[in-house]
């Protein structure tokens, strides 16, 4: 189905569909011991040049529950620190017979850049690059949306209202939920301060807003906060603090006017009272637990599909 994992962008609809039905069919049968054996003898590397909580488990979790040996690699505490490069890295962790690597980097383009380089003939999938892509977050909240809306086997996003809030500009969840969820029929709007939105939207189809009151009262029926990237900012572009909170914040004045059927979602980490108020993001409406939950089905459908796909390639 797939043999790399790295954009939203290049993924069609049937192949996206096709992971998430896989996804949905794994969390059907997850306590089936044969799923246990799915990847049996085969080797998951998780490279990460970044920090990271829930994406760094979740993979780690999704290649031992398909029965896949896993090893986390952090840069921090390994030779990078004695000047070792990044392909130098890749290729002795390769030499050690590694079937996907799954990579995240500070470096936009850093996947691609690595499948290029042909330094390894391994899977490679992309979890997170730089102001990017994050492709498996999409994946999970697409999942996350189709179970909250009970939609059907068939059923696309059509008629679907979602409204994208906080640093766009340097969200690569933003990215891939923008060109997924899109492509799958969602309307996305993408709303930011003027300073943390893009200049020009990434696709003709989406709207970009700097008032959050006024997309909200578009009665959206997905709302998705962003968590404030400070790490990622090159200049000062924020707004003060109070600023954003009464521009930004879906505060629980805000939440009361979402439609009753509306969720929220959060990709985490969460700035409680930054972003999103404690309140919403642990009320009812809130999807976030489930994301997390359903991370770890929707990167195992991926590490099972690229890596049996690579095995058909390779012959
Ligand atoms: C995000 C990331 O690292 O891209 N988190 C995640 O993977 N769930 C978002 C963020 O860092 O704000």
């Amino acid at each position: 189905m797939i043999k790399n994992f790295v954009s939203t962008v290049t993924l069609d609809n049937s192949q996206a569909m096709k992971l998430i039905h896989l996804a949905e069919s794994i969390k059907a049968q997850a306590g089936d011991p044969n799923i246990r054996k799915l990847l049996e003898h085969k080797t998951v590397a998780n490279v990460f040049y970044e920090d990271s909580t829930r994406t760094r488990v979740s993979f780690e979790l999704a290649g031992k529950r398909l029965g896949a040996d896993v090893i986390n690699f952090s840069s921090k505490g390994s030779s990078v620190s004695k000047g070792e490069t990044f392909f130098d890295t890749i290729a002795t962790l390769d030499a050690m017979a590694v079937d996907a690597f799954v990579l995240r980097s500070p470096e936009s383009g850093a996947a691609e850049k690595l499948i290029d380089s042909k330094t390894t003939s391994a899977t490679v999938i992309n979890a997170g690059d730089g102001t990017n892509e994050h492709p498996t977050q999409a994946l999970l909240d697409a999942l996350t949306i189709r179970e909250k809306f009970s939609l059907g086997a068939n059923q696309d996003f059509t008629g679907l209202n979602v409204l994208i809030t906080g640093d766009i500009k340097h969200s690569r969840v933003a990215r891939s939920n923008a060109h997924l969820l899109s492509n799958l029929g969602a309307k996305v709007t993408l709303c930011a301060p003027v300073a943390l939105l893009p200049e020009t939207a990434d696709r003709t189809d989406l709207v970009l807003t700097s008032d959050f009151d006024d997309a909200l009262a578009t009665k959206p029926d997905v709302v998705m906060m962003l968590r404030v990237q400070t790490e990622r900012m090159t200049e000062s572009l924020m707004p003060t603090r109070e600023q954003y909170v009464s521009g930004y914040q879906l505060s629980a004045e805000r939440a009361a006017r979402l439609a009753s059927h509306a969720i929220v979602m959060h990709p985490g980490p969460m700035i409680r009272e930054l972003e999103i108020a404690s309140i919403v993001a642990d009320g009812n409406q809130s999807a976030i637990r489930q994301q997390v939950t359903n991370g770890v089905y929707a990167r195992m459908a991926v590490l099972f599909s690229a890596i049996a796909q690579k095995d058909s390639i390779d012959g």
